[in-house]
């Protein structure tokens, strides 16, 4: 019999352990081992890991192994990495771990291997991405493009638009790359105001295209594209599309030549090294992407071979779970250390909480007794330290961090990256250790003030550093974070791969609109809050 999470021998185990421990101070695990710092550390794929400044012992490293081993980890990663229907609300396998196999490597969907399928539209991407790049790509009035606008959504957004921004060291300063994701006719309109169509092209980047703020969206372009060229045979030289949906793309009128697919196996939150990279790929060129998926493919192996107590993304994940389920962390902090990586929480955020944030296991029984997902959030340092920081340090809640840094700057600029870097480990020092109130007194402190300036310590972090931002680290970063999910969603026993919460919102928001635009005043049947702010959303907008 399958034991309900909170009755494995494990869990209980660190519960208890839990209660023993929970106490201990950062402070007092450092005396008491002064290797910790060293010990307490890991590295795969170009990433070095040091998880010492967690509220953890040997024991409890064992205990939270000995629970994935309960959940059958091991035996759930197999069956990723094989192509078994593991999403299966949607009984579709999960396998953006193809997206960047070599070529060669076989994996199997439904007895059809589809390595050559991956490769054959990484190629195509390509061919349009050196055009593109070589002004080769010409407008329909003759002119090369030098705008590229991302129209998509969610994952059709957050990906291209965080690599874009991560990788801009390496782009084509050339071209101009801009997003646009939101409904709000606002971000059309400020994301072309200065383009001009005649040098614009168009991706319509979704997955399902039928997405309505990608729809929305791309109509207003296709406007745009035509006020300007006043021709439909213009489309075919602004627009490409992306997508797992020939027919609908087909029906908007792009033609399928200019479609990139990929397929029901790729999660949207893990599409980013899909043809939903397109736009990436134009930016930083075919070689750089394909220096994007080693880095995610050598995370992979690792996460695929290496022993959990070694295995960077299992760490993480079991650290993550540990908070979560028994200090009651609500939140994880992401605090890149690296301008480029503005976009990396946000991206995160979709691929974190859209996958753990469920509230039945797999087999549909209601979780009342653990936490799932925590709340991801972020800002790079150092901005956030001069905005939320205090809190991580002296508010009452938990807030396990991760800090993320790295050897070198790919702007050297005088001593900044030695500042930047300082930061980093002088922040996850004060988190750990503190300030007590003696070491306050101490420096002449009045009694009164000295419990303001106390710093408790003993909140923890996790310390990533790579040599620089490259597109193989980059890779490899996305990487650990997506199989750090897997792990905590294995552990939780839920689906990472569904997103059944969105709808409802949806459906709503499809029965609302014809109640917002009608010219007679609709019978309205919500509970009287909704049926009001309708009232008043319609009187602001002169209707009856
Ligand atoms: O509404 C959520 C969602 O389905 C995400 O999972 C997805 O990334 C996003 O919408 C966009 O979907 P699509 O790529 O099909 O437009």
């Amino acid at each position: 019999m399958t034991h309900p999470l909170t009755q494995r021998p494990a869990w209980q185990a660190l519960a208890a352990h839990f209660d023993q421990i929970h106490q201990v101070h950062l402070r007092t695990l450092f005396a008491d081992d002064p290797q910790r710092g060293q010990r307490l550390t890991a590295e795969a794929a170009g990433l070095f890991l040091d998880y010492s400044k967690h509220r953890i012992t040997d024991e409890t490293l064992r205990l939270l192994l000995a629970l994935a081993e309960e959940c059958d980890l091991r035996g759930r990663i197999d069956a990723m990495f094989r192509g078994d229907k593991i999403n299966i609300t949607e009984n579709r396998a999960v396998l953006h771990v193809a997206l960047r196999a070599p070529a060669g490597q076989h994996i199997d969907v439904d007895g059809v291997d589809v390595v050559p399928d991956v490769h054959a539209v990484l190629d195509k991407m390509a061919g349009f991405a050196r055009l593109v790049r070589g002004g080769q790509w010409l407008g329909y009035t003759g002119r090369p493009i030098r705008n590229v606008v991302n129209i998509g959504i969610g994952g059709s957004d957050l990906g291209p638009v965080m690599a874009y921004e991560a990788l801009r060291h390496y782009s084509a300063r050339t071209l101009t790359f801009r997003f646009v994701s939101n409904v709000d006719g606002t971000d059309f309109a400020e994301a072309t105001h200065d383009l001009d169509p005649a040098e614009t092209l168009f991706i319509v980047a979704s997955k399902t295209f039928t997405t309505q703020e990608t729809m929305a969206n791309a109509h207003t372009a296709r406007a745009w594209t035509l006020a300007a060229l006043h021709d439909e045979a213009a489309i075919a030289r602004h627009f490409v599309a992306v997508s797992t949906n020939a027919a609908k793309v087909g029906e908007f009128g792009i033609d399928t030549a200019n479609m990139f697919g990929f397929w029901d196996w790729v999660g949207g939150r893990y599409s980013m090294d899909s043809a939903i990279g397109l736009s990436t790929m134009i930016a930083v060129g075919p070689e750089n992407f394909h220096a994007l998926l080693a880095g995610f493919h050598a995370m992979d192996e690792h996460f695929r071979t290496a022993p959990f107590e070694r295995n960077l993304p299992a760490l993480l994940g079991l650290l993550t779970v540990w908070y979560n389920g028994f200090f009651d962390a609500q939140t994880v902090a992401v605090l890149p250390y690296d301008q480029y990586l503005k976009r990396f929480p946000a991206y995160l955020q979709q691929l974190t909480m859209e996958s753990n944030g469920k509230r039945v296991t797999l087999a549909g029984a209601a979780i009342d007794d653990y936490q799932t997902s925590p709340i991801y959030w972020g800002e790079p340092g150092t901005n956030g330290q001069h905005s939320f920081y205090q809190l991580i340090h002296q508010g009452v809640k938990l807030i396990p961090c991760d800090f993320i840094g790295f050897g070198h700057s790919l702007n050297p600029l005088g001593n900044h990256h030695d500042l930047l870097m300082s930061n980093v480990f002088a922040q996850a020092e004060a988190l750990a250790f503190g300030k007590s109130t003696e070491q306050v007194l101490a420096e002449g402190t009045p009694a009164w003030l000295a419990p303001h300036r106390t710093f408790p310590g003993n909140r923890p972090s996790n310390v990533i550093l790579a040599e620089r931002l490259t597109p193989e680290i980059l890779g490899a970063l996305v990487a650990l974070y997506e199989h750090s999910v897997f792990v905590q969603g294995a552990i939780w026993d839920i689906n990472p791969f569904d997103q059944w919460g969105v709808e409802l919102g949806k459906a709503l928001a499809n029965r609302i609109t014809p109640e917002l635009t009608s010219e007679a005043a609709p019978e309205l049947s919500h509970d009287s809050s909704t049926n009001a702010l309708i009232r008043r959303y319609r009187a602001l907008r002169g209707r009856a």
